[in-house]
C-alpha cells in the first residue's frame, strides 16, 4: 500500500514535470512565503501605523532618530529622491552622511507587472547642494561591494531599501551584514505589499536563513512599509 501511494505520487510529479515545471513549483514556493508572511504580519509585535510612507520617514528622521544625531543614511533605490530629501533635510548633524544607490535609469528587470525601466530618472541624480551627500550610480551588485569598505560598524546606520526587487534587496542585506550594529534601522518600502511573496519580504526571509541576525520589528504601515531595529 505504502509502495503504491509512493509510486502514485511519483507518477503525478512526473506528469507535472513534463509541462511548465518552473511555473508549477514557483506557485508553491510563493504560497509558502505568503503563509509565512501572513504569520509574520499577524504575530509581529511591530506598532501598526495608519500613515503613508512620507509621514513614516518624517517621523523616523525627526522623532525616532532625532535631527541632531550623527547618522549614515544609505538608500537603495533613490529615483527622484523623494525619501532621500526627507533625510537630508531632516538631519542637521554636519558629520552625517547620505549615500544613495541607484542606476537612475529605472528597474533593471520587471517587478511583477511593473516593467523594466520603470522609475527612470533619465540618468539624472537628484540636485542637492549638500557636501554630506554622495550618489553611487549603477547596479547595486557592482556599486555596493565597492562602497562598503567606507563603512564602520560603530556608525549609526539608517538603511532604506526601496529597490523593489528580490535580488537587489538580498544582495544589499548580504553586503551590509558585516557592518550592521545594535540600534541600526532598516526600513523596507514594499515588505507587506502584493509583491511580498517574491521580493522584499522573501529576500529578508532568505537573508535570515544565511545570517541569523537578531532584530526587532518596530513599525508597519497600512501601505506595506516595515521598519526593523538590529539588536
Ligand atoms: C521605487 S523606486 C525608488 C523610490 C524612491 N526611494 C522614492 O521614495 O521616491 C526604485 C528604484 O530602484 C532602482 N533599482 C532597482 N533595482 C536596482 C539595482 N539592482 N541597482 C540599482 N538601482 C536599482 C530603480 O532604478 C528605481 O529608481
Amino acid at each position: 500500500m505504502k509502495t503504491l501511494s509512493k509510486s502514485l505520487v511519483h507518477s503525478a510529479f512526473q506528469v507535472f514535470s513534463k509541462f511548465r515545471t518552473n511555473k508549477f513549483s514557483s506557485f508553491f514556493i510563493s504560497l509558502g512565503y505568503l503563509i509565512q508572511s501572513e504569520g509574520y504580519y499577524n504575530k509581529s509585535k511591530s506598532k501598526q501605523l495608519d500613515w503613508d510612507r512620507i509621514d513614516l520617514h518624517k517621523y523616523l528622521v525627526s522623532e525616532k532618530v532625532g535631527a541632531n544625531k550623527e547618522i549614515v543614511f544609505l538608500e537603495f533605490g533613490v529615483f527622484w529622491g523623494e525619501t532621500f530629501f526627507i533625510w537630508v533635510g531632516g538631519n542637521k548633524n554636519e558629520h552625517s552622511r547620505f549615500v544613495g544607490f541607484d542606476t537612475f535609469v529605472g528597474l533593471p528587470e520587471d517587478w511583477g507587472s511593473v516593467k523594466k525601466g520603470s522609475f527612470s530618472a533619465k540618468g539624472k541624480v537628484p540636485n542637492i547642494d549638500d557636501s554630506r551627500v554622495d550618489f553611487r550610480v549603477g547596479l547595486i551588485h557592482e556599486t555596493l561591494p565597492q562602497y562598503v569598505g567606507n563603512l564602520q560598524k560603530h556608525q549609526a546606520k539608517i538603511i532604506h531599501i526601496d529597490v523593489d526587487l528580490y535580488n537587489a534587496t538580498l544582495i544589499t542585506l548580504i553586503h551590509l551584514h558585516p557592518y550592521l550594529n545594535k540600534g541600526d534601522l532598516i526600513i523596507f518600502d514594499d515588505f507587506f505589499t502584493i509583491t511580498k511573496t517574491r521580493h522584499e519580504y522573501r529576500a529578508f526571509t532568505d537573508y535570515l536563513l544565511l545570517h541569523k541576525t537578531p532584530y526587532q520589528p518596530l513599525f508597519s504601515t497600512r501601505n506595506g512599509q516595515h521598519v526593523i531595529e538590529i539588536l
